[in-house]
């Protein structure tokens, strides 16, 4: 989107007659996607309405993402130059709405609570924007939309199609809505903010025995429970108390009866680290914690299922986000790491990228039945984005 016209104050007019057509165009999409969530994997109709905008779009080309869901596009610019992607998650969570917004989802059971209608949205509005302007730009602009962030490892999946090698992308960028910030504002760190999400399972087998006569068993209660008890320690002695760590136990299940020893306990639950090296020390602290149950006659069977990784910002490029915001005049502060997960560290894995916070006002917090996002800060963001990723190709 750009005017030609030749002087200064019809100039500032024009840019103000666009951008209003713009936010016109940004709401539209924005409320469609509210009001048709789908769950990871399951987004057919979203994926269908992202191509059909995408196809109406000056300067955008569709390319084959390799999965059933998720859109793949790029921009070429006029000049040759760098490959800069941007990602925005398509997936919506099985929550039933209450937010009693006009636009509420028409898909009962499912719903937009983490502001990825907003992603895809500003995404979509990214794509307008540069499509628009491809003479200013020095390379190729990929624009992927991701499905299941929330849940069926979509990051992972993107990945293993090989697009980052094929399209040589060496840069990648994304946001996510914070709702405890105001629209106008953004925060953004160097270094890790989200941290890798792992899952474990404990099968503690004994022998089944008369609840009177324990002695004659080999009771897996009170040895689950302690292990229960030794996670713990592994956070609070084993770990160095500068590094961060969570261990928590999130089921424990055992018995059918009140009046017999059962014969295995099982535990399940979640750690969550920033480094590395914590995450793999972790691992080795809990298959022992199993061996010491082994010696003590038990057998015990250590499942650990590793999900995404810390996500961790590219100092250089966090930089360059917070230069951007501060020159489109956002309020810029500093984004505290938090332990919950973001899968976009599957791409910071490949390649340097920074993921950052938009302030979008709301009461509510993300996974609640009445989280809103104020679509106000749906232009910022994708005018924010666009310039951040002009600059980041600029720098290739
Ligand atoms: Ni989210």
């Amino acid at each position: 989107m750009s005017c030609n016209c030749m002087t200064r104050t019809s100039q500032q007019e024009c840019r103000g007659i666009l951008e209003l057509i713009l936010q016109t165009y940004l709401l539209e999409h924005f409320q469609w996607l509210h009001r048709h969530p789908e769950l990871a994997l399951k987004e057919y109709e979203t994926t269908n309405y992202v191509k059909n905008v995408l196809k109406q779009t000056e300067g955008v080309e569709l390319l084959n993402l390799g999965l059933d869901t998720g859109v793949l596009a790029k921009i070429e610019g006029k000049e040759p130059g760098g490959v800069v992607a941007i990602r925005a998650d398509i997936d919506a969570l099985p929550i039933l709405e209450e937010s009693g917004l006009s636009y509420s989802s028409e898909n009962e059971g499912c719903m937009h609570a983490c502001g990825h209608d907003f992603h895809t949205t500003a995404l979509l509005g990214v794509a307008k924007l540069l499509g628009g302007e491809r003479e200013h730009i020095k390379g190729t602009v990929i624009l992927l939309f991701q499905p299941a962030e929330e849940a069926e490892h979509g990051g992972e999946k993107v990945v293993n199609t090989g697009m980052f090698e094929k399209y040589k992308i060496e840069k990648i960028f994304g946001l996510h809505t914070k709702q405890n910030m105001p629209v106008g504002t953004i925060a953004i760190a160097p270094g890790p903010f989200s941290a890798a999400v792992d899952r474990f399972l404990y099968t503690v087998k004994g022998m089944g025995c008369h609840g009177s006569a324990p002695q004659t068993g080999l009771d897996p209660i009170p040895a689950a429970a302690r292990l229960v008890g030794s996670l713990q320690e592994i956070v609070s002695r084993r770990i160095s108390p500068t590094e961060t760590a969570v261990i928590s136990v999130t089921r424990f299940t055992s018995g059918t009866s009140w009046n017999i020893i059962p014969e295995t306990a099982r535990l399940e639950g979640t750690v969550r680290t920033f480094n590395p090296k914590v995450r793999e020390q972790i691992v080795e602290l809990m298959q022992a914690q199993a061996e010491g149950l082994e010696r003590e006659g038990y057998q015990v069977e250590f499942t650990w299922i590793p999900g995404c990784p810390a996500t961790n910002n590219d100092a250089e490029l966090a930089e360059l986000v917070r230069k951007e915001a501060m020159e489109e005049g956002f309020h810029v502060t500093l984004q505290h790491p938090e332990m919950g997960g973001e899968d976009f560290s599957c791409y910071q894995e490949l390649v340097p990228g920074a993921f950052f916070h938009v302030g979008t006002g709301g009461k509510y917090p993300a996974h609640n039945s009445k989280f809103t996002v104020d679509p106000a800060a749906l232009l910022g963001a994708s005018k924010l984005m666009s310039e951040i990723v002009k600059k980041a190709l600029k720098a290739s």
